[in-house]
């Protein structure tokens, strides 16, 4: 895990979506309603869906280098 900045356009970071991960977010939308971050530009998109991915599948930590 840990605290890269996964959405620019809202200031949200990886913590803060496993967080939300972690209350009960099960999908990329729960992330944006949870967190805003995927609701401007989009471009962090893929990046929430392989840490939603991946901490689903019991992985979070795989998430770390995939960022852009
Ligand atoms: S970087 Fe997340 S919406 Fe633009």
């Amino acid at each position: 895990m840990g605290n890269r900045l996964v959405c620019i356009c809202n200031m949200v970071s990886e913590n803060e979506i496993l967080s939300a991960l972690k209350k009960g977010a099960t999908s990329t939308e729960d992330i944006q309603y949870a967190t805003r971050a995927g609701t401007s530009c989009g471009k962090c998109l893929m990046t929430i869906d392989q840490i939603v991915e991946e901490y689903l599948s019991g992985k979070p930590e795989d998430s770390q280098q995939k960022l852009f």
